[in-house]
C-alpha cells in the first residue's frame, strides 16, 4: 500500500474542503524512548515502539485554506517559503495525499514555538497540527488514532504529537500500518519538568530521515537497538507509573545515548553533537554527582533536553541559567 492509498482510506475518496479555512494546534513532543529505524520507508512505519512526553504549551499552530489556482503556498513563522525549498516540498508532498481533485492547491500557514530543524521536533508538531487542520477543513471528524496515522505519513514522530501528556506509539505489525498509531498514557505527573537547552538553532546538516536510513543500513550496533528499546520502554513505563524520576531518567538518558551510539557507528558516521553539547552532557553528570536528580535526552540535533522534577528545579536553573523549563502537566512556566 502506498501513502496516498492509506490517506484516502482514512479520509474517504470523495473528501473535499467544506469550509474557507481549517485550523489545528498540536504540541511538540520529546521522546523518552526513541524511535530510530523504519520497517517501511514509505509509510514511516517504525521497527520499534516509542514513548514521548508532549511539551504543552509549546507547539505548532496551523491554518489551511484551499486555493483555486492549484499551486501550494507554505508560510512558516510569517515568511513564505520558496516553492522549491525543502520545507515547502515536504508540505506539498503531504498535501498531495489529500488532493482528491488534482487542481486544488492549498495555502498553509504555520507558526512554531521552537527553532525549526534543530532537533526540537518542529516537524512532529507541524505535521500533527496540519493533520488536525485538514480534518477541520474537510470536516471529517476523525478520531485521534486516525489523525495519528495521517500525521505519521508526514513525519514518524508526528504520530505522537496528537496528544498531551505521555504518549506511546505502537510499532504495529501490519503492512498497511493501520495498527501503528499513538495513544496517551492515563497518567499525570504535575512535578515533572523538561528543560530545553538550546545549543544551536542552525538547521541540521543531515535530516533525521537520512540519518535513520543510513544507520539501519550500515550500523552493526543497530542490531542490538530493538532489544535496547524493549528494555528501556518497560523501565520508562514502570518509572512513570511509580513517578520515579530516577528510573525514568536512567532509562531515558541511556536510551538517547544508545541511539546516538548507533548513529556514530554508521558509515559514514553521523555525529550531531558539537563541543557545547558534550560540555552540557558533562555539566549534567557533574550536577547529578552532587546529588541533583537531573537527566538528559537528545534527538537528531545538537540540543540537550533535561529531565527532572520540581524538587531539584532550583538547582537545575542555577546550573543552567539559559534553560527554558516546560512543565507538561502543569501549565505554569517557571
Ligand atoms: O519523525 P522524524 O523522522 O523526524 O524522526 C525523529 C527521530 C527522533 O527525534 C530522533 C527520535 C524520536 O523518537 O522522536
Amino acid at each position: 500500500m502506498n501513502k496516498r492509498d492509506v490517506a484516502l482510506n482514512i479520509i474517504g475518496g470523495d473528501a473535499a474542503p467544506k469550509k474557507q479555512k481549517g485550523v489545528g494546534w498540536s504540541p511538540v513532543n520529546i521522546a523518552l524512548c526513541k524511535y530510530w529505524g523504519k520497517r517501511d520507508q514509505e509509510l514511516n512505519l517504525p521497527l520499534t515502539s516509542s514513548l514521548s512526553v508532549s511539551l504543552d504549551p509549546l507547539g505548532a499552530q496551523t491554518q489551511i485554506e484551499p486555493l483555486s489556482d492549484g499551486a501550494d503556498v507554505f508560510v512558516l513563522n510569517g515568511e513564505e517559503c520558496a516553492p522549491d525549498s525543502q520545507a515547502a516540498l515536504r508540505v506539498s508532498a503531504f498535501l498531495d495525499l489529500f488532493r482528491v481533485d488534482r487542481r486544488l492547491g492549498f495555502r498553509v500557514s504555520s507558526t512554531s514555538d521552537v527553532p525549526v530543524a534543530a532537533g526540537l521536533a518542529s516537524s512532529a508538531s507541524g505535521f500533527a497540527a496540519l493533520s488536525v487542520a485538514i480534518d477541520d477543513l474537510f470536516q471529517l471528524g476523525l478520531d485521534r488514532e486516525s489523525l495519528s496515522i495521517l500525521a505519521r505519513l508526514g513525519s514518524g514522530s508526528a504520530s505522537r504529537s496528537l496528544y498531551s501528556g505521555f504518549v506511546e506509539w505502537f510499532a504495529g505489525s501490519r503492512d498497511d500500518g493501520m495498527d501503528s498509531f499513538s495513544r496517551r498514557l492515563d497518567v499525570e505527573w504535575p512535578e515533572l519538568c523538561i528543560g530545553l537547552l538550546e545549543i544551536s538553532d542552525q538547521p541540521k546538516k543531515i535530516s533525521s530521515r537520512d540519518a535513520m536510513a543510513s544507520t539501519v543500513a550500515t550500523s552493526m550496533l543497530f542490531q542490538a537497538w530493538p532489544q535496547r528499546v524493549n528494555h528501556d520502554l518497560k523501565m520508562i513505563k514502570d518509572g512513570i507509573a511509580a513517578r520515579d524520576i530516577n528510573e525514568v531518567g536512567v532509562a531515558a538518558e541511556g536510551n538517547a545515548l544508545a541511539m546516538h551510539a548507533t548513529m556514530i557507528d554508521t558509515r559514514p558516521s553521523v555525529l550531531y553533537w558539537t563541543p557545547d553539547t558534550v560540555r552540557a552532557i558533562h555539566s549534567v553528570w557533574q550536577l547529578r554527582e552532587s546529588g541533583v536528580e537531573v537527566y538528559l535526552t537528545m534527538d537528531a540535533g545538537p540540543n540537550v533536553k533535561l529531565i527532572c522534577t520540581t524538587q531539584h528545579l532550583a538547582a537545575v536553573k542555577s546550573a543552567f541559567p539559559s534553560v527554558t523549563i516546560v512543565r507538561p502537566f502543569s501549565l505554569n512556566y517557571s
